[in-house]
């Protein structure tokens, strides 16, 4: 394992030295996709862990015993992690990959395949309220200091991982060219079952209603937050600090009106309008 405390800079993007190395970046920007592969896009604490799980459950049929055996990061691995190569080497189906790698490092390898891509996005105040706690517990990621000052951080795009607004950006505009499901945090929260029906059809896998229901009642944030294979508790002390907080945190849409001031908002949207106007989609969250 890498540095915990050193960051990878890499394209101009800050990422944590302790997962990303050099040679693992190179992996990813490299990687041979295959057309049976499933590539779960997301901004960090946009519902990544979440798709991860479902997708988990879909392909196994709702069979639970692969997300209460299997840590998610094994089943379901960022390809940018430095373990990803060692996890993949000898699988060569039923693949279910994560990124959270923006649009211009991976776009080339993915071009080559048509793997199905599902971009999870979720409200960006809501992301970086979930953000600012997570780098309370992560070890790994810089002390975030005041929420103010980690919020204009994120509106600057001067975080790890970097800019929200070029990840969704840069891989909205091309979705065209890919085999691109686009979903929300907000719809799984407003009605997770047509939500994993809509993933059905997409994956061309259909299932059972009675399977669909299992999924349902498994993916739920009160199920979720008590399985070790995707709640992170696994994951040692000196890496989180679950006395710092809980990677499964509060789940909810919204909880950016609990953190911003009025201010705070009005700024906030400002340049979310300024960053986003030649986008053209109505986001689930603005409406
Ligand atoms: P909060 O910090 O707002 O609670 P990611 O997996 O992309 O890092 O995102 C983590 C966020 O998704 C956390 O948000 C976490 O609680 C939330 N989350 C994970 N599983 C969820 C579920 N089943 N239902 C609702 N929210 C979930």
């Amino acid at each position: 394992m890498a540095n915990l405390n050193i960051a990878l800079q890499y394209s101009g993007i800050n990422f944590p030295g302790h997962l990303h190395t050099l040679q693992s970046m190179h992996y990813a920007e490299e990687f041979k996709f295959h057309d049976t592969d499933i590539l779960i896009v997301t901004y960090p604490k946009s519902g990544t862990t979440w798709m991860q799980e479902i997708l988990t459950l879909i392909c196994s049929d709702g069979n639970q015993a692969p997300a209460k055996t299997i840590p998610n990061w094994i089943r379901t691995p960022w390809i940018e992690h430095y373990y990803c190569e060692d996890i993949l080497q000898d699988k060569l189906d039923n693949r279910i990959i994560t990124t959270h790698l923006p649009f211009h490092i991976l776009s080339k390898s993915l071009k080559q395949s048509n793997a199905k891509v599902i971009y999870v996005a979720r409200n960006p105040m809501d992301v970086v309220v979930s953000f600012y706690h997570f780098h309370k517990m992560a070890k790994f990621l810089p002390e975030p200091g005041t929420f103010g000052e980690f919020l204009e951080k994120f509106l600057l795009g001067k975080v790890h991982f970097g800019s929200w607004f070029e990840h969704i950006k840069d891989w909205l505009s091309h979705r065209e060219e890919f085999n691109f499901l686009f979903i929300t945090y907000e719809e799984l929260k407003k009605d997770l079952r047509s939500s994993v029906e809509k993933l059905c059809k997409f994956l061309e896998h259909s299932l059972l209603p009675d399977v669909v229901d299992t999924i349902v009642w498994h993916c739920s944030f009160t199920n979720m937050k008590d399985n070790q294979m995707i709640n992170y508790t696994l994951v040692p002390n000196e890496i989180m600090d679950h006395q710092r907080g809980k990677f499964m945190r509060k789940g909810k849409v919204g909880d950016w009106k609990e953190h911003f001031t009025e201010e705070q908002k009005q700024h906030f949207e400002k340049v979310f309008q300024e960053k986003m106007r030649e986008m053209d989609i109505r986001f689930i969250w603005s409406l």
